[in-house]
């Protein structure tokens, strides 16, 4: 399958294709969130939520993304990989943010990077979209900012935060982002973006009326058991399949089951 670009997804937002797209953190699931068709496959910090068992995004380095971002990368063929840059990479000032920015490119051989905020990281964006690298945008609930909000609930709901979200969409557009995410807003302030942008706008939480989805995989798939938000459809109880499995080998073994006569050599 032909790989996906920047301008593809453009082009998929003018023809009213739906963008689908899923994070992933290591080789053999990125290989199964590829083949089973995703266009967009994010390295997200969330890695640290997922993989680390972290309460925040915000301990993640540099590094342990780069680790993420070159295993995803040899398990895909087909979607376009975007590596989220971790908290501390690119707030100090443009100049960091473009010297990690370059770092994480070069090392992963990822397609893209995501950064999170508007006016406060414009510079900044603009000078790495300058150096040649793709940026994807992310608006809305900024969980590198978790410290700031002191809640993990919705954000945008009253209009000053609204106008600003709406300012700094376009913002990120004019600087030259490919796409954007939006995070947990009203339905309705992301449906605006979305028409108002001629990029495409990727919803997690933010409704029906976006250009794409986002979601963990580990969340959709199941895996996860504590964490419910409205926003999360779960496809598969994975969570439960994998402890009966596990559970049925523990069993299997206590009883002498397992190997049986052809399990050995
Ligand atoms: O890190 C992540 O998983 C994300 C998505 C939720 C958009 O940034
Ligand atoms: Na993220």
């Amino acid at each position: 399958a032909r790989k996906v670009t920047t301008h593809r997804l453009i082009e998929m937002k003018q023809r009213g294709e739906k963008i689908s797209m899923l994070t992933s953190y290591d080789y053999t699931i990125a290989q199964i969130v590829d083949g089973a068709g995703v266009d967009v496959i994010l390295v997200g910090d969330s890695a640290s939520n997922v993989m680390a068992g972290n309460v925040t995004t915000l301990p993640i380095t540099v590094d342990q993304m780069i680790y993420h971002g070159k295993s995803v990368m040899r398990g895909v063929k087909r979607a376009l990989v975007v590596v989220d840059m971790p908290f501390g990479s690119y707030q100090a000032d443009p100049f960091d943010g473009v010297r990690n920015a370059i770092r994480m490119m070069k090392e992963t051989g990822a397609d893209a990077l995501k950064l999170e905020g508007g006016e406060e990281v414009i510079d900044t964006i603009r000078r790495i979209i300058g150096a040649g690298m793709p940026v994807m945008g992310h608006l809305g609930l900024m969980p590198q900012s978790i410290n700031k909000y002191g809640t993990y609930g919705v954000r945008a709901k009253g209009e000053e935060e609204a106008e600003k979200l709406i300012r700094d969409a376009h913002l990120l557009e004019e600087a030259g982002c490919f796409a954007l995410v939006l995070e947990k807003i009203p339905a309705e302030l992301a449906a605006r973006v979305a028409s108002e942008l001629t990029i495409p706008v990727i919803g997690i939480g933010a409704g029906g009326a976006v250009d794409g989805q986002v979601l963990v995989v580990a969340d959709m798939l199941g895996m996860t058991k504590g964490f419910s938000p409205r926003f999360l459809r779960r496809y598969a109880d994975l969570h439960t399949v994998m402890t009966d499995a596990i559970g049925q080998y523990v069993a299997d073994v206590k009883a002498c089951d397992f190997p049986n006569e052809s399990e050995q050599y």
